[in-house]
């Protein structure tokens, strides 16, 4: 797709080139690793040396100037290449001695910032190598904004030139006045040649010759698995994302992973640099109820360029079947039938033996690239499933040799910056206007001042997928949809106009409300009972089973939180009680709305009570407590439910506070299970709030519980300060609370944090154990952080400290430990999740209505 860029800095070409070498007959394997702009080697932060770009720079050609970016956004990973350009106001040539016969790897890096006198927003330019169209009438700036992140890589794989030089040429646009080129960093890497014929879908009979052509990466999926970083690549520097993302509809497959002790074993024919053996040792199928699998194909959706052919190619490593016709396919690319019966066994012969077949396909009209699996009926095979590992697609040049699509559209949302706007909409807060989590992020980012800024390139394509999701007949959005028919739904009687149901998916806790009722219970959504705005759409005070007040959260359809989104929410909400938890109570689908009811916090979020709204200020023991019952709902979400569960997105205002002032963590829409058994953590891409995000998480894509700790530390540093975690207004170094917190630990000028409200009240002692919490909360990497329970434990402590200064310490800490484990003993009572799902009574019913007193 055309906003498709990497994320991460390739790493380590040195030990790569060995690699290369010994798994290719490849005489002159060579690299070049050019920091442009650069007087001299550096390194980056992977350790990898860049080299300056003059020499390969005739000084002849137009007259160029080397520039350091004014600003270093914070998202940079490495200053190394980024934070020197080259700048060309006239066209200009680099010339590198490469070997005729050898294909290239390209990446081109762009930083797009302020240089000099240079404004980076009137930089439209071409690059051009030896006939080829790379980029044209190119902005990085555009789609840098686009994306959403501040820099940008492309990658392209050249054919062998047949000459000893590699000419890359930049051409500032001649449609602008003032434009110029400029380029921050350049890899040439020569590779074995892993392309050829392959069919075009359609045209049975058809073979392209693909490696006659040059290619653009659009997408590179580790499906089923984990983010694979460029040095874990089998030696082609390449990085391979999670499939998830891309994932179409409501049904995901399950996904599985080949047993550690089992070999991956490559055949003759195909050389282990086609694809890690990590690819292959993870995969995505549809489930094991062939019922299930009968009524849904197993969809991934790209965005792409259109009017170009692409190269699919598809991975498959089968560690589960032994035999062939066990499990037989279809794929189906843009609903056309690519190959009718995909049997993995069948191609490989043999269990852990991987393969991969390629498809040419030409994208006309819709800009959306559909691939699809089904199990086919023809061959009776065993099992009614499909199965896929891996998953690259290419865009190939077109006959003129032009590579380039237009620019990227940013997200009309990017105009309207708000820089206060990171905050996701709560069910009780009165201040409109807020847009949804990634738009914050968005905005966040323009501002140019988010700690992490976050490649979020489906920011865009999530978007369409939700209008194509709301066009589509297959629209369904909830769990039930997919069963919906009148035997899986059970009436309940009398309870409220017998018009609600309980759906046996999503644990059978699901209540089904009709849109009537909704509408009553909202006086037909009048405004004056919108109690929060945000991307998703409004969430309004109503009342349902005649006075029972509640929150009810309305989608808008062209909501920015996607389908996925409310999925999730509904599934883990409905197998989750906790005290702690916002309890949903019910779900509405009818004529296309999407509607969720929960219960009504009398009193709001947070974050309301701490700044900005002029609510009298918490006192300090208020603020513990509150931080003591979120602490409790994540310490269960973590360790109390069947799964390990982790938030995601921590923040004040996902912590909301009812009438008697107990604190329920709330909003549940990124949410992810995992880590399970073998795994350490579940590798996704980046999503959260800008301010809380855990910089481990953004720099590994690796999610782990304490990913949800680091956010709650900053959120113990804003209770702490009564200040929000990214403020804009306030000297740079003061921006982000997270790092200012830490300096001044470091300092040891913490007491210039504290609200100036509760700065009279605290305890030393107490002061002190917060501090210490928070800041271990905060620490750079996840293994040095406290686990959910070890921070509640020592929130509690603070609590006794504070509560009873006199009292000697181990009186404390044995109260503390009382706290703690009654607690932790509530937490085995809490999962009813698993009793209720065996009965789904009207006794359970009432309890999820009535949530009170637990
Ligand atoms: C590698 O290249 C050399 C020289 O070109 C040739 O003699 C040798 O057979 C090649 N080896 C393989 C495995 O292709
Ligand atoms: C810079 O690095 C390159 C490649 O690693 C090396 O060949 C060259 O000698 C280095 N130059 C300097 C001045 O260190
Ligand atoms: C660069 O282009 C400008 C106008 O496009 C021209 O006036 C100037 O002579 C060119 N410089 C060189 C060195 O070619
Ligand atoms: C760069 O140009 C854009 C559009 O012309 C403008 O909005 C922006 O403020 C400029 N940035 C700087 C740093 O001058
Ligand atoms: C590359 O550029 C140089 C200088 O601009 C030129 O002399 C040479 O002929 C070009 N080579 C190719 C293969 O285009
Ligand atoms: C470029 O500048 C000239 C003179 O300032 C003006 O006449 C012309 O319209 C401008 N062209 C564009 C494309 O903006
Ligand atoms: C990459 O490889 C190293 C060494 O084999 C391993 O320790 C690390 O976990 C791998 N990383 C990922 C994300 O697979
Ligand atoms: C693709 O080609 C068709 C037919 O030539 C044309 O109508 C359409 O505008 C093109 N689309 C794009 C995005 O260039
Ligand atoms: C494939 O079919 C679905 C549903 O029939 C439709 O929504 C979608 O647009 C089609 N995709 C393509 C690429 O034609
Ligand atoms: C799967 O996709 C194919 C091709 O688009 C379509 O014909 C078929 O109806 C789909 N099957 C289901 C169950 O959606
Ligand atoms: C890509 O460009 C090459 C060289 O110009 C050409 O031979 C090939 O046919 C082109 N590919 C396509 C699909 O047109
Ligand atoms: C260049 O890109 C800009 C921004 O996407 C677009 O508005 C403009 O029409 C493009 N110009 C040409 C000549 O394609």
């Amino acid at each position: 797709m055309k906003f498709y860029t990497f994320l991460v800095i390739i790493t380590t070409f040195c030990s790569l080139l060995s690699k290369v070498y010994s798994l290719t007959n490849v005489t002159n394997s060579y690299s070049f690793v050019l920091s442009c702009g650069a007087t001299s080697n550096a390194t980056d932060a992977d350790g990898r040396i860049w080299s300056p770009d003059s020499t390969y720079f005739p000084s002849s050609s137009g007259n160029s100037i080397t520039s350091k970016a004014k600003y270093q956004d914070p998202s940079l990973i490495s200053d190394i290449p980024y934070m020197t350009a080259r700048i060309f106001k006239n066209q200009t040539t680099y010339s590198f001695p490469v070997s005729p016969k050898s294909r290239h790897w390209i990446r081109l890096h762009f930083y797009p910032s302020s240089y000099d006198n240079f404004n980076c927003s009137n930089s439209f330019f071409s690059v051009n190598i030896a006939g080829f169209t790379l980029l044209n009438n190119f902005s990085a700036s555009i789609t840098a904004q686009a994306l959403t992140q501040a820099y940008i890589i492309r990658e392209f794989t050249l054919v062998p030139l047949q000459t000893a030089t590699l000419n890359i040429t930049f051409t500032p646009s001649s449609a602008y006045n003032d434009s110029f080129a400029f380029i921050n960093g350049i890899e040439i890497v020569s590779m074995p040649e892993i392309f050829e014929p392959a069919p075009m879908v359609g045209f049975s009979d058809q073979t392209t010759e693909t490696q006659a052509s040059s290619m653009q990466t659009m997408f590179r999926l580790n499906v089923g698995g984990q983010y694979i970083p460029a040095n874990n690549d089998s030696g082609l520097g390449r990085i391979w994302y999670d499939d998830a993302p891309y994932l179409f509809g409501a049904s995901f497959g399950i996904t599985s992973a080949a047993n550690n002790s089992m070999k991956i074993s490559y055949p003759s024919n195909l050389p282990n640099y086609i694809a890690p053996e990590d690819v292959y040792r993870t995969a995505r199928s549809m489930g094991p109820n062939p019922d299930v699998n009968r009524n849904y194909n197993l969809t991934w959706i790209f965005q792409v360029d259109t009017n170009f052919t692409y190269l699919v190619r598809l991975h498959f490593c089968d560690f589960q079947m032994k035999r062939m016709n066990q499990r037989v396919f279809k794929i189906f690319l843009n609903n056309q039938t690519a190959l009718e019966e995909a049997d993995v066994i069948g191609w490989s012969s043999a269990q852990n033996v991987p393969a991969y077949k390629d498809f040419v396909l030409y994208q006309t009209g819709d800009d959306e690239m559909w691939v699809a699996l089904h199990p086919t009926d023809e061959t009776k095979a065993e099992f009614y499933d499909a199965i896929l590992n891996g998953l690259e697609i290419f865009k190939i040049n077109d006959t003129t040799g032009n590579l380039a699509g237009p620019n990227p559209v940013p997200s009309p949302p990017l105009a309207a910056t708000d820089t206060d706007s990171q905050s996701k909409p709560a069910f009780a807060s009165n201040k409109t206007s807020k847009k949804g989590i990634i738009v914050g992020s968005v905005a966040g980012m323009t501002a140019g001042l988010s700690i992490v800024v976050v490649v979020l390139t489906f920011v865009k394509r999530r978007k369409n997928i939700n209008n194509g999701g709301n066009k589509s007949s297959r629209g369904g959005w909830l769990p039930i949809y997919s069963s919906r028919s009148t035997e899986t739904r059970t009436t309940i009687s009398g309870k409220s106009s017998g018009s609600s149901h309980i759906s046996n998916i999503g644990g059978g806790l699901c209540r089904y409300f009709t849109l009537a009722e909704i509408k009553q219970g909202t006086k037909n959504f009048d405004e004056s009972r919108v109690i929060g705005v945000g991307g998703f759409g409004k969430v309004y005070r109503g009342e349902i089973d005649g006075g029972t007040t509640v929150a009810i959260k309305r989608a808008n359809p062209s909501s920015e939180q996607g389908l996925h989104e409310f999925q999730t929410e509904i599934e883990l909400l409905s197998k989750l009680r906790h005290r702690h938890l916002v309890s949903l109570i019910g779900a509405c689908e009818e004529n296309d709305e999407m509607i969720l009811v929960y219960d009504y916090m009398a009193n709001g979020t947070l974050r309301e009570h701490l700044y900005k709204h002029n609510k009298p200020p918490l006192s300090w023991k208020q603020r513990l407590e509150i931080c003591i019952g979120a602490a409790r709902g994540l310490h269960y979400l973590h360790t109390g439910a069947r799964y390990t569960i982790i938030h995601r997105d921590v923040k004040t205002t996902n912590i909301l506070v009812d009438d008697k002032w107990v604190a329920k963590v709330s909003d549940f829409g990124l949410s992810k299970t995992g880590p399970n058994l073998q795994q350490t953590h579940v590798s996704t891409m980046v999503k959260g709030s800008f301010g809380y995000l855990d910089p481990e998480y953004f720099r590994r894509q690796q999610l782990t519980e304490k990913s949800d700790v680091y956010s709650f530390g900053v959120v113990l540093f804003e209770v702490l300060s009564g200040r929000p975690a990214l403020n804009a207004s306030l000297p740079k170094e003061q921006v982000s609370l997270a790092d200012w917190a830490l300096h001044c630990h470091r300092k040891n000028t913490t007491k210039e944090l504290m609200d100036p409200h509760i700065k009279g009240e605290i305890i030393q002692e107490c002061l002190k154990q917060f501090i210490d919490t928070a800041v271990s909360c905060l620490s750079d990497h996840g293994t040095d952080r406290p686990s959910m329970g070890s921070v509640l434990w020592n929130l509690e402590y603070c609590l006794q400290l504070q509560s009873d200064p006199d009292e000697p310490k181990m009186v404390a800490e044995q109260k503390a430990n009382d706290a703690y484990a009654m607690h932790t003993e509530l937490l085995t009572v809490a999962e009813e999740g698993k009793e209720s799902e065996e009965h789904s009574t009207d006794a359970v019913f009432s309890q999820i209505v009535k949530p009170q007193g637990r």
